[in-house]
């Protein structure tokens, strides 16, 4: 068997490239995020804990308007959803793409326009579309044939619902296989190269109950290169003027979907979002210009990118051990709170904070608590070698994809989220204690 060495992540105590604006050192190894110190949080509110930062968000958000102040930003609830996000995104002026009644309806009792959503989904349930119709989502983005009569069905008639149809242009991008969603062989969306996407379009403007409005694509997540969205760009206007010449209708609305790359740690390449607006609106300005068409209203859904580098996760460790050639430090979490190494190999950069230390470097692998030797939230990263048991590791850059895909394997309960703002710190969602677990346990 060979074995692949990686490349040891090394963020140097001078590195706070991945971490948000607001990141601060303070004397005796303190760090603050938001102006609140992170050892406080960690003696307040207990760890495992993710740290969200209010004005990095709000920041985000508003380097999207501006980048793209003619688009329609929505952001994508599934990289994290809370009531205060859900204010924060409204007060931002971004919109929302939901992927499930929970989302919607989770967003609408917090006060946000239904019909400023988009909901997604590749096998929506009866229940989704009925929260939908009931709440009177913004737009439904139709993503298989069977949808459509189910659809126009639940509309009834008199009614009157607008739809995207989810186009498959058959471009490869995106940082993992499992997140890759622009080519033929995964299950998202209506292909381009088979007619499947033509097809769509024409039944859907065969049911007067659906108002086709536009075309959608999300081609993957983590796509730190514009080439493959100018691309995108390029056949979905390709397909908008297909659908003119066949059936005399110009689509008003392209949504290009999210997938926006950031660093999770230090030197990792990022999507350049002004080259990015930049270049989409070339094309889009070009490609319509040859066929013709109206430029349609540009909409984009970036959801890591917005919430991703806004999180901490805060962790106690527990021990430490010698095994062989490596040092494993396990702390408080692990899997359960992040999934995403194990799922996607993704490399992150923890640090020592709340303390200082003059030790040396040394090569070593942060596991979780977790019954399974996959366990593991950072290989090979350089951490100083007096590490031990009580001292608190940060790990930036988990804001996104963190809590929302956390479980509740070996029931240790799900981290609570803690926003920090100019200096003070607020729990926005408890922790997910014993007592929640035993109250869903009611059969014996
Ligand atoms: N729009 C649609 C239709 C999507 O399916 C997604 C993500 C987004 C927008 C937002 O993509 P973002 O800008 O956040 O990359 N669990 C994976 C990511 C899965 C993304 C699924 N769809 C991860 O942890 O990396």
């Amino acid at each position: 068997m060979t074995t692949v060495t990686l490349p040891e992540v090394t963020a140097g105590p001078d590195d706070l490239s991945v971490w948000p604006t607001s990141a601060n050192r303070l004397p005796h190894g303190g760090l603050a995020v938001g102006g609140v110190c992170l050892a406080e949080i960690a003696e307040r509110f207990d760890t495992p804990v993710y740290v969200l930062d209010e004005g990095e968000v709000r920041a985000r958000c508003r380097t999207y308007r501006d980048a793209f102040p003619d688009a329609e930003v929505l952001y994508a609830a599934k990289a994290f959803l809370s009531r205060a996000m859900v204010r924060w995104i409204d007060e931002e002026g971004l919109g929302l793409d939901v992927c499930s009644a929970g989302e919607l309806e989770l967003a609408v009792t917090a006060g946000f326009p239904a019909d400023r959503m988009v909901l997604h989904g590749n096998a929506k349930s009866p229940h989704d579309i009925e929260a939908a119709l009931r709440l009177g989502v913004g737009r439904i983005v139709i993503d298989s044939p069977s949808e459509i009569a189910r659809l126009a069905a639940a509309v009834g008639t008199g009614g009157s619902q607008k739809v995207m149809v989810r186009v498959v242009p058959g471009i490869m991008a995106g940082g993992h296989e499992k997140i890759r969603t622009g080519t033929d062989e995964q299950k998202f969306g209506l292909a381009l190269s088979d007619g499947s996407a033509q097809h769509a379009v024409a039944r859907i403007l065969g049911r007067r109950q659906l108002e086709l409005v536009g075309l959608h694509c999300h081609i993957g997540s983590q796509i730190t290169d514009v080439k493959p969205y100018v691309a995108a760009v390029r056949r979905m206007v390709g397909l908008m003027a297909r659908v003119r010449d066949t059936h005399g209708i110009v689509l008003p609305e392209l949504d290009m979907g999210g997938g926006h790359g950031i660093g999770y740690h230090p030197g990792e390449p990022v999507l350049d979002l002004t080259a990015l607006a930049r270049r989409l609106r070339a094309e889009l300005t070009v490609s319509c210009a040859a066929a013709k068409l109206p430029v349609p209203r540009l909409a984009i859904e970036p959801g890591r990118a917005i919430a991703g580098p806004a999180g901490v996760a805060l962790y106690r460790v527990l021990a430490v051990k010698r095994t062989g050639e490596r040092v494993f430090v396990a702390v408080d979490g692990g899997m359960s709170d992040n999934p995403r190494p194990a799922l996607y190999g993704v490399r992150y950069a923890p640090r020592l904070v709340g303390r200082p230390s003059t030790a040396e470097p040394r090569t070593t692998t942060v596991v979780g608590r977790h019954c399974e030797a996959g366990d593991i939230l950072a290989a090979d990263v350089a951490l100083p070698e007096d590490i031990h048991p009580g001292d608190l590791l940060a790990v930036p850059v988990a804001g996104a994809y963190h809590l929302s895909m956390a479980s509740g394997y070996n029931m240790v309960g799900r981290p609570p989220v803690v926003a920090v703002h100019d200096g003070t710190a607020r729990l926005l969602i408890r922790r997910e204690t014993l007592a929640d677990f035993r109250s869903r346990d009611i059969g014996d």
